[in-house]
């Protein structure tokens, strides 16, 4: 594991507006009635409570071996590319989901207001997914969805159909990963001897505007008004990602692809 590394994981679970050790255990603290400092607040925004309630989730994709190959250089390429292939159904299933929420008739008009506000076009990665599988001489038309990755699609529809704003807590999941995937886009450009760019426009969507826009992101998100039913919502797809993100990788790597 490099330093730089290392680096990326304490940063990950101390990224809090409110100072906090650097101890990665830290962040778990509020669960025991007496540890102190804590990071929850008794009013916490929407994305301190997404934060709070995935950092487990968080630590486990770390960990997860298949991120662990990504971090290390180790990812075979073939793995790497089966990767970006799942991706883009995942991105795929989202980003129509949100786009067409957004515009139904059919959605709560709170729902579809904050759905407005938050996701932007340049969150759209569905672009970025294609050109990197060109890149690698894949035709993205004839990437098949791994079953993890189907299961997920069938969630977006069944999430987009009876809790549309749970998509915002699965936006939340992929616009956050975005914050390590910058540093491990250098990983892989290194470990499969690509130029900068190459391959890796998915990893590193933003370049130097990524601080930015995740900034963007928090602010939105906190700007909404939400009911705790909804955040509950949201909460819960985040999970539900998480965990749906790692089953992807843990069945590229049985060999499913
Ligand atoms: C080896 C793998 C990974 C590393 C090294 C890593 C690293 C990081 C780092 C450094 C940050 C903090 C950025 C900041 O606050 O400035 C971060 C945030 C985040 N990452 Fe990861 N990450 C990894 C895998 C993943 C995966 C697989 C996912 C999702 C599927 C993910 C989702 C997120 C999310 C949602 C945040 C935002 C957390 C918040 O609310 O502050 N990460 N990650």
């Amino acid at each position: 594991m490099t330093d730089l590394f290392e680096g990326a994981i304490t940063m990950s679970t101390s990224s809090s507006n409110h100072p906090h050790p650097a101890d990665p255990h830290a962040s778990h603290a509020h669960s025991h009635a007496h540890a102190a400092p804590t990071t929850a607040s008794a009013n916490p925004t929407v994305m301190e409570r997404l934060r709070d309630s995935t950092t487990d989730h968080h630590t486990a994709a770390e960990q997860h071996p298949f991120q662990k190959s990504l971090a290390m250089g180790t990812l075979p390429r073939e793995q790497y590319v089966a990767n970006l292939g799942q991706l883009l159904h995942v991105h795929r299933a989202l980003e129509s989901a949100l786009r067409a929420a957004a515009l139904a008739d059919a959605t709560d008009p709170a729902v579809k207001a904050a759905i407005t506000r938050v996701v932007k076009d340049y969150q759209h990665q569905e672009a970025y997914l294609i050109a990197d599988l060109k890149f690698f001489g894949v035709d993205p038309e004839t990437v098949a969805p791994l079953a993890a990755t189907a299961k997920f699609v069938s969630h977006v529809q069944s999430l987009a159909a009876r809790a549309p704003i749970a998509l915002l807590g699965m936006q939340y999941v992929l616009e956050g990963s975005n914050n390590g995937s910058k540093f491990l886009s250098k990983i892989v450009l290194r470990a499969y001897g690509l130029e900068p760019g190459d391959g890796t426009r998915y990893m590193d969507p933003y370049g130097a505007r990524q601080r930015e826009y995740w900034a963007a992101f928090k602010a939105d998100m906190n700007a909404q008004t939400f009911t705790a039913e909804q955040i509950d919502q949201m909460v819960e797809a985040a999970r539900w990602t998480f965990e749906a993100i790692e089953k992807i990788g843990g069945e590229i790597q049985a060999g499913q692809h």
